[in-house]
């Protein structure tokens, strides 16, 4: 039976504004002929100037809307705010909530019936992807592909990554002032977010993972034909989708959200992928833990040769085959069965991948690493988690004992590593308070210390750095991240002073302060939280109602899993379409 479209809502009722939409849709140059029986296709474009990673989305959007108009739908373009990584102050992370607020309701109030989401830069794309969830109209995600690799004296440079490392060089004399200017000119060559598997690489990466993108869009690179190919054939399945009425909720199920958890640690991905993933799955009411990457970390290998972690960049990947093949390669891991945009299973989609160079993507019998790019801590300094990168950090460093040395804000720690005399040796623990999300404010990516200048001088590349920030997918070291609770709201982390001695141990999973515990309850006993950082606008909202990293950081009036009783959340059903 042909069911009613919910676009016709808004263009057939016997109503004056039915009307008025008609004879305003007019004013475009669109009959109202033209949508009947005809799915009217939002497409949801971040596309901005202050975002150069998605500049060139409205060339995507074209392509989309080719695909649209053949299958016979009609397509209509809308903006939302985009958020330019780093662009944004004091964070993007800042608005991700905001944008994804913006997509949901844009979808909901708006006569769509189904929608397409471009996005590329970090944020955009769990933004778009927690909107989807929560108006839960069939939706398929276009991404806008990674950069082409850059190239300075014949070396490739992944932005990010290699930029943060030659600028360590810059800070101590060993890159010249116009060498580092050639680098400025050359290390973002072309439209897309960056190359290397940062945040932006790994989150449209998940996207594909949970069956939100055709099979192998997450990989193209922006500037190549396929980028666009791809996205017309998006636009034509989006049509086919409001038919099938396949919504998000019947394709983010329980058992996609472990397989992107497995996808992503294979990929060596973004530490942000944590936060991201238990905050789209707390849209649809499923509850993901840190325990779920944990234990999926530890039974799936890094088989994925790419920076930060290591050595190629985004389009060496797509040449190798890109993510279907390293699905293919976890297949084993993976639940096939799980549905995907197209309307096929994830087994059926990755079945041919071939992989075209084994320095990129390895096989599950020969990993770069046993276990996958992310693993959890505990311990009396992060009671609710930490995270860190193992395959990004010094493997000599994993299991390590020193004496902490503390900044309390950004700025002193910004200002203090430039110290010639800064008393810290390569056994310090550098430790930086008041970077979560209330304390930064919005969680901010500073949790990648530089390194200071007295240690690079030496010729130290890294020491154990812990905050309650989160860092750049892009970035590397032996860094902690994301300690829970923030020392903002009275975490352990408030009250670790310089000399305390700390003990993380990586492979054991523990984090702690050798302070006794009588001790650390005095300290807790006397702290008093710093003065909130806005008392007005979308500021005090957020610092009122944003929850903390281990439950992804969303507002607590977002979540379904707050909503819903907790038996159903617990059971990881999908909740009912939400938009009328
Ligand atoms: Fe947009 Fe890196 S700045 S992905």
């Amino acid at each position: 039976m042909k069911r009613e479209l919910r676009s016709s809502r808004w263009f057939f009722e016997n109503e004056y504004y039915a009307f008025a939409r008609r004879a305003y849709l007019r004013s475009e140059g669109l009959n109202a002929d033209i949508f009947e029986d005809k799915p009217v296709i939002g497409i949801c474009n971040s596309w901005s100037e202050l975002n150069h990673c998605n500049r060139h989305l409205r060339e995507v959007a074209e392509a989309v809307k080719r695909g649209v108009w053949k299958a016979g739908g009609v397509p209509l373009e809308f903006p939302t705010i985009s958020l330019g990584e780093p662009f944004v102050k004091p964070t993007a992370m800042l608005l991700r909530n905001l944008m994804a607020m913006d997509v949901e309701e844009c979808i909901r109030g708006y006569p769509m019936d189904g929608v397409v989401l471009l996005c590329g830069c970090d944020k955009t794309t769990p933004a778009q992807l927690m909107g989807a969830a929560s108006a839960d109209l069939p939706a398929i995600v276009v991404p806008g592909g990674p950069a082409l690799s850059s190239v300075w004296k014949n070396r490739k440079l992944g932005s990010g990554t290699d930029g943060r490392k030659l600028y360590d060089l810059h800070r101590i004399g060993e890159v010249g002032d116009e060498e580092w200017c050639e680098i400025e000119g050359a290390i973002a060559r072309s439209a897309g977010h960056c190359m290397v598997m940062g945040t932006a690489s790994t989150m449209t990466s998940i996207a594909e993972a949970l069956g939100m993108t055709l099979p192998g869009c997450a990989s193209i690179p922006a500037p190549d034909s396929r980028r666009l190919a791809i996205a017309e054939r998006s636009g034509r399945r989006i049509v086919e989708m409001v038919s099938e009425d396949l919504r998000p909720s019947r394709i983010m199920s329980r058992e996609a959200f472990e397989n992107a958890i497995v996808v992503d640690m294979a990929l060596g991905g973004s530490t942000n992928a944590v936060v991201h993933l238990i905050a789209i799955a707390g849209r649809l009411g499923i509850r993901l833990a840190l325990d779920d990457f944990d234990r999926l970390s530890r039974r799936s290998p890094y088989i994925t040769n790419v920076k930060p972690s290591g050595e190629f960049l985004m389009e060496d990947f797509f040449y190798a085959g890109g993510l279907p093949v390293v699905m293919r390669e976890a297949l084993p891991l993976l639940h096939g069965a799980c549905l995907t945009v197209n309307g096929r299973t994830i087994a059926e989609n990755v079945a041919s991948a071939e992989c075209h160079n084994r320095a990129v993507i390895r096989t599950l019998d020969a990993p770069l690493h046993p276990e996958g790019g992310t693993a959890i801590l505990y311990g009396n300094l992060c009671p609710d988690g930490a995270v860190i990168k193992p395959t990004a950090a010094s493997p000599h460093l994993l299991v390590h004992r020193g004496k902490a040395f503390v900044f309390d804000r950004y700025e002193q720690m910004k200002q203090q590593v430039e110290s010639e005399d800064l008393p810290v040796d390569e056994h310090s623990v550098l430790v930086m308070k008041n970077a979560g999300p209330k304390g930064g404010p919005g969680f901010p990516e500073w949790g990648h210390m530089p390194m200071p200048k007295v240690l690079l001088k030496r010729g130290v590349t890294d020491v154990v750095r812990i905050s309650d920030a989160r860092m750049s997918g892009t970035s590397f070291g032996t860094v902690v991240l994301h300690v829970a609770p923030e020392s903002a709201i009275g975490g352990p982390l408030a009250v670790v002073e310089t000399g305390d001695e700390i003990e993380l141990d990586a492979p054991n999973r523990r984090l702690n302060l050798r302070v006794p515990a009588a001790e650390i309850e005095r300290r807790l006993a006397a702290f008093t939280p710093p003065p909130p950082h806005y008392d007005r606008g979308y500021g005090r909202l957020f610092l009122e109602h944003v929850t903390q990293a281990n439950l992804g950081c969303d507002f607590d009036f977002l979540t379904l899993a707050s909503a819903l009783g907790r038996s159903r959340v617990e059971s990881g059903q999908p909740p009912s379409p939400a938009v009328p």
